[in-house]
């Protein structure tokens, strides 16, 4: 049986721990957001997935310190929106964050999308590495950035590295991206995994566009679980961190109890589909995010 508990964590680049199942409030209304992340800690879950873009970093934080659990026991994301990142446009936002938070300091916070040009995206990582300096953040990352501007961060954190000194260019600790069997990226995935970057999956359950798929349907008939459920699973053992959202109390739970089963390896290959069909937005090629 997994050794995965509704407690497991996986270390960062950064030496911090990140909890390995997610909740994500995107498209969570600000007025239910209190009420809904409080239930999601009453079911297990320690990591929240929130963003500016969401207007809900501040429900977010009111539940998390409501809650009683102590602040060190949870991980709070945050993300920099911007349809063109820049260095000062990312500072505003980080203190932003801080003061929508009230929070001493956020645990991750990731840039939203490569939006921009070259020198915008270095900026705003630039921007990034000054608040981890400062101790406003803890672990720094990027959201749907393709393998091209991975490879071009590589080449602007050794550019920093000279200008801020040796080891100063940053690491990358975390990547978020959509990612279900309908779309697994393997080229970024495997390009995290050579790095040690932890990977996130967003809509993770396809946003419940396929809870009827043939492929599930065996899965769901042979473990007993639902379509989420073995999504969640798939996500797991493929050694990433999902981050599923519902505003549902009875699936709240439903999503957090996945750690009493395991897909076996047929039942995981089963799920290769190969194919590349996003559900939600795809800027890791979109016009914007131009190299
Ligand atoms: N970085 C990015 O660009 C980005 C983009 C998208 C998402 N995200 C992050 O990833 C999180 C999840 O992604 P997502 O919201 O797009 O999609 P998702 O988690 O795949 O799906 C959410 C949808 O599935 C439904 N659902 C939840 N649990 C279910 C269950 N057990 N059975 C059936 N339906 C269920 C939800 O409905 P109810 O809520 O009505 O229950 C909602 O409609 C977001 O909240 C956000 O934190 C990040």
């Amino acid at each position: 049986m997994s050794t995965l508990s509704i407690k497991s964590t996986a270390r960062m680049n950064s030496g911090y721990e990140i909890p390995r199942l997610g909740y994500g409030v995107y498209q969570t209304p600000p007025d239910v957001t209190e009420d809904v992340v409080l239930q999601s800690f009453k079911a297990g879950y320690r990591h929240v997935d929130s963003a500016i873009f969401y207007r809900n970093e501040a429900p977010s934080a009111a539940a998390i310190k409501k809650s009683g659990i102590p602040r060190s026991d949870i991980f709070f994301t945050t993300k920099v929106y911007s349809a063109k990142l820049s260095y000062e446009d990312t500072k505003s936002k980080i203190a932003s964050s801080l003061k929508q938070t009230g929070f001493d300091y956020l645990d991750l916070m990731l840039l939203h999308a490569p939006f921009g040009g070259r020198e915008g995206r270095k900026g705003a990582w630039k921007a990034l590495l000054e608040a981890q300096d400062r101790g406003e953040i803890r672990s720094l990352g990027v959201s749907n950035y393709g393998v091209g501007h991975l490879d071009e961060m590589e080449e602007y954190m050794k550019e920093l590295e000279q200008e801020r000194g040796e080891g100063k260019g940053g690491k990358i600790d975390v990547g978020q991206w959509e990612i279900h069997p309908w779309l697994a990226r393997k080229d970024i995935t495997d390009w995290c995994e050579k790095r040690g970057i932890v990977v996130e999956a967003y809509s993770p359950l396809v946003q419940n566009t396929r809870p009827n798929d043939p492929l599930l349907q065996p899965l769901v008939k042979k473990h007993n679980k639902s379509p989420a459920q073995i999504l969640l699973r798939w996500s797991l053992q493929k050694g990433f961190v999902p981050l599923p959202k519902s505003v549902t109390p009875s699936r709240i739970v439903e999503n957090a109890s996945i750690f009493d089963f395991e897909l076996d390896e047929e039942d995981m290959k089963s799920l290769n589909t190969g194919k590349y069909e996003p559900v939600c937005w795809d800027p890791t090629t979109a016009p914007g995010s131009r190299l």
